[in-house]
C-alpha cells in the first residue's frame, strides 16, 4: 500500500525478506479498514531512510508505528529512540536461532526508551496489529463495536471438543 492521505499506522520492516510475516499486520489493518502504509526501512543498510522517517512520522500525523525486524533487530528500538509515537515490534523469525535473538534484540529496550514487543513471528504480527486497532479505538466507537464483534466470532469459533 502506498503513501495515502490521513495513514494513521505505519508497518515499517528490516528487509523485503520480512513481508511474508508483516503482509499479516496490514490484512488485519485492512479488515478493519485502518489506513495505512508500509515501507522498508533497514536500521543497518538505509540509516538515512530510518532517520528521515522516524522524525516525520509525527508530522505526517501517523499515530502508531508497527516495526518488524530480524537477527540484529535494532529497527524497533531506533525509532523508539527518534519517535514519541508508539512503536510496536515485531521479531521475525530468522534463520540462526528461529527469532529468539530478534525477540531479545527488540524487547531488551534500557530505561527511556519504551518500545512494546509482540510474539515471534505471524501471530506477533497480527497481534500487533489488533493492538493498534484496540489503541485506536479507544477514541471511535465504531471501531470499537467492530472489535468487539472480531472478538465474539473468534471465540464462537472454538469448538468445545477436538474433532
Ligand atoms: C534484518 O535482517 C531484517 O529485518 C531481516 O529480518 C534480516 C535479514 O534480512 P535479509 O538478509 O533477508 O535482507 O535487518
Amino acid at each position: 500500500m502506498s503513501l495515502k492521505k490521513n495513514m494513521v499506522v505505519s508497518i515499517v520492516m528490516g528487509s523485503q525478506s520480512d513481508w511474508d510475516t508483516m503482509k499479516q499486520a496490514s490484512e488485519v489493518l485492512e479488515l478493519f479498514k485502518i489506513v495505512h502504509e508500509t515501507k522498508i526501512i533497514s536500521a543497518h543498510r538505509t540509516p538515512e531512510r530510518l532517520y528521515s522517517f522516524s522524525k516525520g512520522a509525527e508530522k505526517k500525523k501517523i499515530k502508531i508505528i508497527i516495526a518488524g525486524a530480524g537477527g540484529a533487530a535494532h529497527l524497533p528500538g531506533m525509532i523508539s529512540s527518534m519517535s514519541n509515537l508508539p512503536v510496536l515490534g515485531v521479531p521475525i523469525e530468522s534463520r540462526f536461532m528461529d527469532g529468539l535473538d530478534s525477540l531479545l534484540s527488540i524487547v531488551q529496550m534500557p530505561f527511556g526508551v519504551p518500545t512494546a514487543t509482540f510474539a515471534v513471528g505471524k501471530a506477533g504480527a497480527k497481534n500487533a496489529a489488533l493492538f493498534a486497532v484496540g489503541m485506536l479505538s479507544i477514541n471511535n466507537r465504531l471501531l470499537s463495536k467492530k472489535l468487539n464483534e472480531w472478538r465474539r466470532v473468534q471465540t464462537e469459533s472454538v469448538k468445545l471438543r477436538p474433532i
